[in-house]
């Protein structure tokens, strides 16, 4: 190598030594190596001052020293330090990456309520939420529930103890009741949210827990659009094969009434624990909306007719996930949380 090749070679070395910023131990050792070690490029340097000739060897003498104390410097600056904090100590390089943020994942009651809103989103529903805490007309009395009717022990209702007309609501049908009184006709609403019962909390019963309420009230609807709107509900959210069946029911503020079962998807209909061997799962309860009910919300029902229903979130995603346990979902065990991983 001519003097002028060297010299470059050492420009280039120097670069390589300033950007040189070990993130390991390792890493620190292959540059030892490299540099400094018995078979490395400063001894290699070193041995090449032989062919120098002797006018210039002053002066190549300095410039090999120099680069052999840089080389040196760099080593000692990272030596003592452990694993994983080279890089800090070093020269960090902002244009690397950041480590990835790892994000949390979505409540499984997040994600159905999701799935359960975008379906009827698509067949021209809105959302209108009411809300927790309400009042005896709204919950019940427009609902056709008058004080002392029967149907109110169906849900235990928690009052709230400084003014016995304010409950916490046991029904997302006290929403429907807001929108009907709101009179802006046709109406196609669904009214997500949470609900309260005086409950002994156990693997089937909580005193907190969702449901998702529909209304659709027009001219001329019937109990067909109900059934069609829901037979779509269920395909889309359980899949095209499986089978949905009505049955005669009570409810006050709805006649006729009715309970929609949906084919056991578990075992396909044969029977099994999840079906009680019956091969059918209930999944809401809906109806005509009673003549009363739109009376009370200052609707005609000479003139308008609608259907409602309502369904149980927890009920479905346990279904859907086969969840055994309604205390898991509100008890934040991480464990259980992160196993959907659904972005909906
Ligand atoms: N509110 C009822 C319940 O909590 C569910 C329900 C049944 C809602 C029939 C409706 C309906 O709108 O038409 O058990």
């Amino acid at each position: 190598m001519c003097m002028e090749q060297i010299v470059q070679q050492i420009e280039a070395y120097k670069q390589e030594i300033a950007a040189f910023a070990p993130a390991t131990a390792a890493d620190l050792e292959q540059y030892r190596i490299k540099f400094l070690g018995t078979k490395g490029i400063v001894k290699a340097l070193l041995s090449e001052m032989k062919q120098v000739p002797n006018d210039r060897k002053k002066e190549f003498g300095q410039l090999l020293n120099a680069f052999k104390v840089l080389a040196e410097e760099k080593y000692t600056q990272f030596e003592a330090l452990k694993d994983g904090e080279h890089a800090a100590a070093g020269d960090t390089d902002f244009t690397l990456p950041a480590a990835p943020h790892r994000l949390g994942t979505r409540h499984p009651i997040s994600i159905v309520r999701n799935k359960i809103i975008g379906i009827f989103e698509r067949l021209g529903f809105t959302i209108a939420e009411g809300p927790e805490i309400e009042d005896d007309w709204h919950n019940f009395t427009a609902l056709n529930l008058p004080e002392n009717h029967p149907a109110r022990d169906m849900q235990d209702t928690f009052f709230i103890s400084k003014n016995p007309d304010w409950l916490l609501r046991t029904q997302t049908s006290s929403a429907q009741v807001r929108v009907m009184e709101e009179g802006k006709l046709p109406i196609r609403v669904i009214s997500p949210g949470r609900v309260y019962r005086n409950e002994t909390i156990s693997a089937r019963a909580h005193c907190f827990f969702h449901q998702v309420e529909g209304l659709y009230i027009d001219e001329n609807v019937s109990f067909a659009d109900l059934k069609q709107t829901l037979y779509h509900f269920v395909k889309e959210m359980f899949g095209e094969n499986v089978g949905v069946r009505f049955r005669p029911s009570y409810f006050p503020f709805t006649e006729p009434s009715a309970e929609m079962d949906i084919s056991c998807f578990i075992c396909g209909g044969k029977g099994c624990a999840v079906c009680k061997h019956t091969g059918w799962v209930e999944i809401l309860g809906c109806g005509m909306v009673h003549p009363k009910v739109l009376a009370n919300c200052g609707i005609d029902p000479e003139k308008y007719t609608g259907f409602a229903f309502g369904m149980g979130i927890e009920r479905i995603t346990m279904l859907k996930y086969q969840i055994k346990d309604l205390r898991l979902f509100s008890e934040n065990d991480t464990r259980f949380l992160e196993q959907f991983q659904e972005s909906y």
